[in-house]
């Protein structure tokens, strides 16, 4: 029995990366994915081909996360199209770093709107259909630098701690109606976002981590079946680190 059969998965941000790793596991354990991006129409296209290959019904959706209309209209669709919203996996996100002398108002504002904004506005678009459904699981995809902070990071660290105290009151609000919320908090994963990082910092890193290697798409994606399945019935409102160690 696979562990998300039948059950009906959004997943925000999953043209590359994290978000793509996700899809191509969900899809493997029998779920239905409903995905979007950003600007990447033939990623988007191509992994959309990928996953009805592995048998399930999938689409990919350009919607821009940080639009509350936009997010609205997508839960819409996705009602339409598949029936059901079962699973809300909140990952898309952006870094626009810079030291806080640095750093422009727009840069701050923009990184807040994608990474945190986006999940207030995703959220609030699948409340209704799972409030009506009795049960949801909605997982966050926060950072080990917003559970702890980074020098240069003050506009993602903030988005990535919001983060958390959304998802726990989401917890405290839905959990009478069977609706979950929980964190991932993700430490180096070796994606595009991670390839912009000059080597030497990477090393660094790599060695720094108590298991000795930077993490997979496909290792965030476990924790997020984990999460999104029966097997976590119990567990809301927690902050899970999925980082090799790093934070300990
Ligand atoms: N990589 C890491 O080490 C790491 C560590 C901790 C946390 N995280 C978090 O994990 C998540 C995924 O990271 P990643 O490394 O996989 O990033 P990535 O490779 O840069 O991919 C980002 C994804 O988000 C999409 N996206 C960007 N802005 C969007 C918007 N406004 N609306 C909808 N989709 C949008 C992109 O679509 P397009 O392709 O169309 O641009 C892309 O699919 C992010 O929230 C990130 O903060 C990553």
């Amino acid at each position: 029995m696979k562990l998300l059969e039948g059950k009906t998965a959004i997943i925000t941000g999953a043209s590359r990366g994290i978000g793509r790793g996700i899809a191509q596991v969900f899809a493997e354990q029998g779920a239905n994915v409903a995905f979007t991006y950003s600007s990447s129409v033939e990623a988007g296209n191509a992994l959309e081909k990928e996953l009805k290959d592995v048998g399930v019904n999938a689409k990919g959706y350009q919607s821009n996360a940080a639009s509350f209309e936009e997010a609205q209209k997508l839960a819409d669709d996705v009602v339409n199209d598949f029936g059901s919203i079962d699973i809300l996996v909140n990952n898309a996100g952006i870094t626009k770093d810079n030291l806080l002398m640095r750093i422009s108002e727009e840069d701050f504002d923009t990184v807040i709107e994608v990474n945190l904004k986006s999940v207030f506005n995703m959220t609030k678009a699948v409340q209704r259909t799972m409030l009506k459904q009795r049960k949801g699981s909605i997982i966050n995809m926060s950072s080990v630098v917003g559970v702890k902070g980074n020098a240069g990071q003050t506009n993602y660290a903030a988005s990535k701690a919001g983060i958390i105290g959304f998802s726990k009151s989401v917890a405290l609000e839905l959990g009478s109606r069977n609706i979950r919320s929980n964190v991932i908090a993700p430490g180096f994963i070796e994606t595009e976002m991670t390839a912009k990082l000059d080597e030497a910092t990477v090393k660094g890193w790599r060695e720094g981590i108590p298991l000795k290697r930077g993490g997979t798409p496909e290792d965030v994606a476990n924790a997020c079946v984990f999460l999104a399945s029966d097997l976590s019935a119990y567990v809301t409102g927690q902050t899970l680190n999925v980082d090799g160690g790093m934070l300990t």
